[in-house]
């Protein structure tokens, strides 16, 4: 199998791994939602992949005061995947574009990217679409995914020429069925427009309102994934169950993994064969250490 090549971004990542949880009570009295099993790996794995994926190297994790810790027990400094972590603590979950604030001296001139904790998605030429985002000087680039529930989400409507005409959160009446998913690139300005963001009617600092900036100077790439895309957002019992089938699925019928940072690191080249056999071997004898050694070994 081939390595894709590494793109050329000075992108920085954010990987919003907070909030509180509530609807997964009682799985998250105790323990982050972002860390629960997705079938055979913790949840934070797949988001990040995301971001591997499009060629972020530097990844910025933000989490509860309560769990940061147990991330950075995970993850460590990101050296076993080839990539940097930093992490930082956002006191109460008072909005995601919060994260831009917390991030703020961090990113300020750098152009970066965001991604929710719980949100997985999966595509065929995934990397391509993710590299594009990743790439583009200027604006912002969002994900729009058909659902049956827009109201729970961002949502976005189109012209008849397909150009985005409005975003709005949790609309009681959506203006179409079109959600944003929890993956956001933005360009270097975002830190600037982010400090402009204020409190919404709930008490947080919204994404939506963030992206409306970009909107309304005509700079907000919309990209419609098709159906053969899956996007998932593990926040409820359902979902979380369903994310889980689905990975199963792909891994046991077409022996391919799924959300496996390590995977990820050996593809973009950023870890070799050898560190690549060393991680599998920390994986013991489950079905994942198998597949890493077995990619180690075709090269
Ligand atoms: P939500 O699902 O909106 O909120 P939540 O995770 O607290 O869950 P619940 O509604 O069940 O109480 O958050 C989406 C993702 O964004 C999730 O991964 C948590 C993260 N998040 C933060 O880290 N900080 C925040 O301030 C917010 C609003 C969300």
């Amino acid at each position: 199998m081939s390595k894709t090549p590494p793109v050329q971004t000075n992108m920085k990542g954010i990987l919003l791994a907070g909030g509180s949880g509530t609807r997964l009570y009682p799985m998250t009295l105790a323990a982050s939602k972002q860390l629960l099993p997705v079938y055979d790996k913790p949840m934070i794995y797949y988001p990040l992949t995301t971001l591997m994926l499009a060629g972020i190297r530097d990844i910025m994790i933000i989490s509860t005061p309560a769990d940061l810790p147990q991330f950075k027990r995970l993850l460590g400094d990101g050296s076993q995947f080839g990539v940097r972590f930093e992490y930082r603590e956002q006191p109460s979950p008072d909005g995601i574009a919060q994260a831009f604030l917390i991030a703020g001296d961090w990113i300020e001139g750098c152009p970066c990217a965001l991604v929710l904790g719980d949100n997985l998605i999966f595509a065929d030429h995934l990397s391509v679409l993710l590299r594009a985002a990743a790439t583009r000087p200027k604006g912002a680039t969002v994900f729009a995914y058909q659902v049956r529930d827009p109201e729970r989400y961002g949502v976005v409507s189109f012209d008849e020429t397909g150009k985005a005409l409005s975003v709005e959160e949790k609309p009681a009446y959506p203006a179409s069925n079109w959600a944003i998913t929890g993956l956001y690139f933005y360009d270097n300005r975002v830190a600037e427009f982010a400090r402009q963001v204020r409190p919404s009617a709930r008490g947080e600092l919204e994404i939506t309102d963030l992206n409306r900036f970009y909107l309304e100077e005509g700079s907000l790439h919309v990209d419609r994934l098709s159906r053969g895309c899956a996007w998932l957002d593990a926040g409820l019992p359902e979902s979380l169950m369903q994310a889980g089938q689905f990975v199963h699925t792909i891994q046991a019928r077409q022996g391919m993994l799924v959300g496996s940072p390590a995977e990820v690191a050996f593809r973009m080249g950023y870890i070799d064969a050898d560190a690549l056999r060393a991680h599998a071997a920390k994986m013991g004898k489950t079905e994942l250490g198998r597949m890493l050694r077995e990619l180690a070994d075709q090269g």
